[in-house]
């Protein structure tokens, strides 16, 4: 089960996907909105990797550093919405140690609700909700049904994307990209790809041992876990980023 370990890594790799991937998030929201996404999540996540503390052993005092360094450093939308994310999943596993599968559900489901009750989003609305919502319904269903915490959060990390592709055929009822009606449509809501991302981090490192980076089934290197896994990345045939 994920420990302190695990959501460190879960952290750092939710940063190195943002920064790799920055460029890709800002051109989303050039299209749909003022282009600044990727800048955005990449400032928020390198001041997130500064401050983290180095000595932790607890998920909920990491978490914690996440949501604040988010909500200092980034201006747009998305920083307070993803800082309130990290405060309430912090909230969440306050004291917490071990995390159980059940701790995990609640983690991001408080997570969720951060960002619903910041932002009032709901499904549909094309935002990171349209991605956050089905992960975390995913995970839940596939953790109540006996799964392992790898394949739940594989299960989930899917919904995400699979959430994010549905975000290209809808118009826009939050954010920016509501000011366009009719426009936004045809383009992947770029909130909704960084979600994704934070659910692959999640799949890449909270259902895996610890065993350091290249570990089998546990790395940054590993087989069918990295960025450019078939099917799996944003970049992924058919389902990437500049896919419209
Ligand atoms: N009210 C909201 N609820 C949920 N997500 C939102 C909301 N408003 C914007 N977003 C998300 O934030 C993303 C934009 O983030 P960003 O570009 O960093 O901020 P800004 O819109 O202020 O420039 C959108 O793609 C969308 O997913
Ligand atoms: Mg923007």
């Amino acid at each position: 089960m994920p420990d302190a370990g695990n959501v460190r890594r879960f952290i750092e790799q939710f940063a190195l996907l943002v920064d790799q991937h920055a460029q890709e998030l800002t051109e989303l929201d050039a299209a749909i909105g003022d282009g600044d996404h990727g800048i955005n999540m990449r400032r928020g996540m390198k001041a997130v990797i500064e401050r983290l503390p180095a000595d932790s052993s607890a998920p909920d005092v990491l978490l914690k550093s996440v949501g604040t360094s988010l909500i200092s450093k980034v201006g747009g939308a998305s920083g307070p919405l993803y800082g309130t994310a990290f405060l309430r999943a912090s909230k969440a596993v306050a004291g917490k140690v071990v995390l159980e599968p059940a701790d995990v559900v609640i983690l991001f489901r408080a997570a969720l609700q951060g960002v619903i009750d910041l932002g009032k989003a709901v499904r549909n609305d094309k935002t990171m909700v349209d991605a956050f919502e089905p992960a975390v319904d995913v995970l839940q269903s596939s953790l109540e049904n006996g799964k392992s915490m790898t394949d739940a959060l594989a299960a989930a990390k899917a919904a995400a994307q699979a959430g994010s592709d549905a975000t290209i055929d809808i118009v826009a009822r939050k954010g920016r990209a509501s000011y366009l009606g009719e426009r936004a449509r045809g383009h992947r809501d770029p909130g909704s790809a960084s979600t994704a991302l934070l659910f692959t981090a999640a799949a890449e490192t909270l259902g895996v041992p610890a065993g350091g980076l290249g570990a089998p089934g546990g790395g940054l290197g590993a087989p069918g876990g990295g960025l450019g896994a078939p099917g799996g990345g944003l970049g992924a045939p058919g389902g990437g980023l500049g896919a419209q």
